[in-house]
């Protein structure tokens, strides 16, 4: 309330001042056009006022002008729910008893769901906690692409495919923002690894970087008109993407014209100059180490404050920087903290927890079941749960998408809310405590206790539901650490072993954010891959095992057999991943901090184009489980399909249809996938590439038909020559399937 009348009764104040002006000033009125308001209160800064915009004023806040009556920005991660409140100047939570949210399930879930109504749903539902919580900006959703299942943080991203994260973005930035919060999609651009990645300079193609790593970015922009985006850490063409003259000038703003802020990630600025030319607006985080206060190096200090109001004064670099900074800065305060219109927000209601437990729902994939499931309660006396996760609070730790939600439902409470006291636990490992650059052994005396009791107790039960994964541990799932393993942390594969070996009647499900290595996944009955759910995770997972939800997930990313089948792995060249250090450790750099950039290091994407199921499709290298896959509790037919015109023309479509049918006997959802490959062309292109998909809800025994409008867009790819996109003429495939390695039919075209 505060806020918005500040400007009103200035309004008042000028309106009826002493030399009797008669209108009132424009940048006053809210009705006026946007950009005139901009130009209007643009003019009335002095040259500090500009500056003052430009940099932040606390750990979360950047300043408006205090003189004007224009406030400030309130910002906040992060894409999972809403951050508690962090003390003004340190990295401490602020301690209120008023900030517990709503845990969403991680932005990997959401992507799991392939239902951009799913994504609406949780950035209305996320927009209106943060409304509430007087956040003007929301510190995402992220969208780099899952490179390789080392990169600690993927579980806050969407996934391999540009197309798919790409398609679920859109929604969950246009209803956020409905509620007059910012969208900050992060991390812009290439920030595929933890390791170095304060610095990691990334060599990676121009087609690669145009087919596979900015196209979310791009859809978020254009598509999704988000109003901020955060520069990442890392560098690319040897400059820091924060302030980086190809990504953010060239094409962020002139190619697709951009009129949001460049926000920095936290500590992200590295140079005066170039933060003043190259794109950024506003910086934050600076000279932190993540643990101490800004005390010892003042707000005033960042690059883009006194060095800047210097620069800028001694004419090293034009006012137009500084001009079309405070612009966007302005473009952006109008359009949340300074926007009257937008609504008041909501916290912890039962629409929010639906949503979250809905997306849950959605998100979790089966990955393989020989029948055991659903598990019908009246067939099982004695339940036993066994695994860490089943107990653990995955919305602790992580890295900043940590969260302090209002109530969680743990695995194992919802599962005993289903089958009562049926139902006993123990936990069966230990997990080891992150240290400094490696993970604490559990003492072998601590692990074969753990391990002993939970197989015996395996042999006494009539079934075994094992409940593991990673978990939000540095080199696990984490901001700023990559895993050290692909394997299951904590001698989980020794355990899964011995309790199959105890009892074969074993469901495993483990909870992750990244793909693993599953030696026996062979001998499980069935398996199921689950992300962190938030606040409702139990009450999914109780609903997906008892069969009272039909699972309906797909896998966003390819679960290679061993990391040597992944793409960025197969070299096993270190300059591959996770690079290489090439000379001294910056002077703007932390080492082991959170902001480690290592020694000037460089990581090649060697595999270019041919990232996640492209690799695998097109060299012939099985995923264990492939991009796209989950199963039904029901089976779904595909049909015929027809296509409108065997041959596409220039600036034309052709569209395919195809019916498909719910031929088992419970009612289901499927998620049916297109996917186009060129039969012939000058450069490689992948085998196919997902193009377009669609989640449709079918009953038992019913029919739907689906049809897809394919367009030049899907045919093309980028030509580095020509530094455009292209289409060779020839022939097509339309691939149709239920998952990128189960294809059901295939149709042909002409272009
Ligand atoms: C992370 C960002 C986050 C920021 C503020 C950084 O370390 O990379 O994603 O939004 O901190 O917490």
């Amino acid at each position: 309330m505060k806020r918005i009348l500040l400007p009103v009764m200035l309004t008042l104040a000028l309106g009826t001042g002493a030399r009797g002006q008669q209108a009132l000033p424009l940048y006053l009125r809210t009705d006026a056009p946007l950009e005139e308001r901009v130009e209007d209160a643009l003019r009335r800064l002095t040259l500090e006022e500009k500056v003052a915009l430009c940099h932040a004023q606390s750990k979360f806040t950047s300043p408006g002008v205090p003189r004007l009556g224009i406030p400030e920005l309130m910002m906040s991660d992060g894409p999972h729910g809403v951050r508690a409140e962090i003390e003004w100047n340190s990295w401490n939570y602020a301690g209120w008893t008023s900030d517990s949210i709503t845990a969403f399930p991680a932005l990997t879930a959401l992507a799991a769901t392939w239902n951009p109504e799913m994504a609406a749903r949780y950035g209305k539902a996320i927009g209106e906690e943060a409304r509430y919580r007087e956040k003007d900006v929301l510190l995402g959703p992220g969208v780099n692409i899952y490179r390789t299942p080392l990169n600690g943080r993927n579980f806050e991203y969407m996934g391999e495919d540009p197309c798919l994260a790409g398609e679920m973005v859109v929604p969950y930035i246009q209803e956020l923002q409905k509620n007059g919060v910012a969208a900050c999609v992060k991390h812009y651009a290439l920030n595929n690894q933890e390791q170095w990645r304060g610095s990691v300079d990334v060599a990676v193609s121009e087609r690669a970087l145009r087919e596979i790593y900015l196209p979310a970015f791009r859809k978020a922009v254009v598509e999704g008109g988000s109003w901020t985006i955060m520069g990442s850490y890392n560098r690319y063409l040897g400059q820091h993407c924060c302030h980086n003259e190809v990504l953010l000038n060239d094409i962020l703003r002139r190619e697709w014209g951009f009129d949001g802020c460049v926000i920095t990630d936290w500590g992200g600025a590295h140079d005066t100059r170039e933060a003043a030319l190259y794109g950024l607006d506003i910086e934050m985080g600076t000279y932190t180490n993540g643990l101490t206060s800004e005390s010892a190096f003042g707000y005033d200090q960042y690059y883009l404050a006194t060095p800047y109001l210097e620069m800028l004064r001694r004419g090293e670099v034009p006012v137009q920087t500084v001009d079309d900074k405070a612009r966007n800065i302005l473009r952006l305060i109008f359009r949340t903290s300074m926007n009257p219109d937008r609504p008041w927000g909501s916290l912890c209601t039962e629409e929010h927890y639906a949503a979250a437990k809905a997306i849950g729902d959605e998100s979790i994939v089966l990955l393989k079941n020989e029948g055991i499931l659903p598990l019908q309660a009246d067939r099982y006396a004695q339940i036993l749960v066994v695994g860490d996760n089943a107990v653990r609070r995955l919305t602790d730790g992580g890295g900043s998408s940590e969260l302090k939600p209002r109530k969680t439902i743990s695995p194992l409470e919802g599962l005993q809310t289903l089958y009562g006291d049926k139902i006993s636990y123990t936990r069966g490992y230990a997990c080891g405590r992150p240290l400094y650059e490696r993970i604490e052994e559990v003492p072998e005396s601590v692990v074969d206790s753990l391990r002993r009791e939970a197989v015996a107790r395996a042999r006494r039960a009539d079934v075994v539901i094992y409940i593991g994964g990673l978990n939000k541990n540095a080199y696990q799932d984490c901001e700023s650490t990559d895993r050290q393993s692909y394997d299951l942390p904590f001698h989980q594969n020794e355990l899964i072993e011995a309790l199959i070996e105890a009892n074969p009647n074993i469901v495993v499900l483990n909870i992750t954010g990244n793909a693993y290595a599953m030696p026996w996944a062979d001998r499980v009955p069935a398996l199921l891959h689950v992300s962190y759910l938030g606040s409702m995770g139990g009450a999914s997972i109780a609903d997906v095992i008892s069969g009272r939800v039909n699972p309906s997930g797909k896998l966003p990313y390819s679960i290679p057999y061993r990391l040597s089948d992944c793409a960025a792995h197969a070299s096993g060249n270190p300059a591959h991943y996770p690079g290489i250090e090439r000379g001294e450790v910056s002077k703007t750099m932390i080492p082991g901090s959170f902001l480690d950039g290592g020694a000037d290091p460089q990581v090649t994407y060697a595999e270019e184009i041919l990232v996640g199921y492209r690799w695998h499709d097109t060299q012939k290298i099985p995923a264990r489980y492939a991009f796209g896959h989950g199963l039904s509790y029901t089976v779904f037919d595909y049909g015929k399909p027809e296509i409108s015109d065997n041959r596409m023309h220039p600036g034309g479509s052709v569209r395919i249809r195809i019916p498909v049918t719910n031929s088992g006997s419970c009612d289901g959802m499927e998620v049916i996938q297109l996917y186009i490959g060129d039969d012939q062309c000058s450069v490689l292109r992948p085998l196919k590439e997902l193009k377009h998909f669609r989640k449709v809800f079918i009953r038992a025994g019913e029919r739907v038909e689906v049809e897809f409008a394919v367009t030049e867009e899907d045919l093309r790819f980028y030509d580095e020559t020509s530094h455009d996109w292209k289409i060779e003429k020839g022939s097509f495939k339309g691939y149709i399937g239920s998952s990128s390695s189960d294809i059901r039919r295939v149709v042909s075209f002409r272009y």
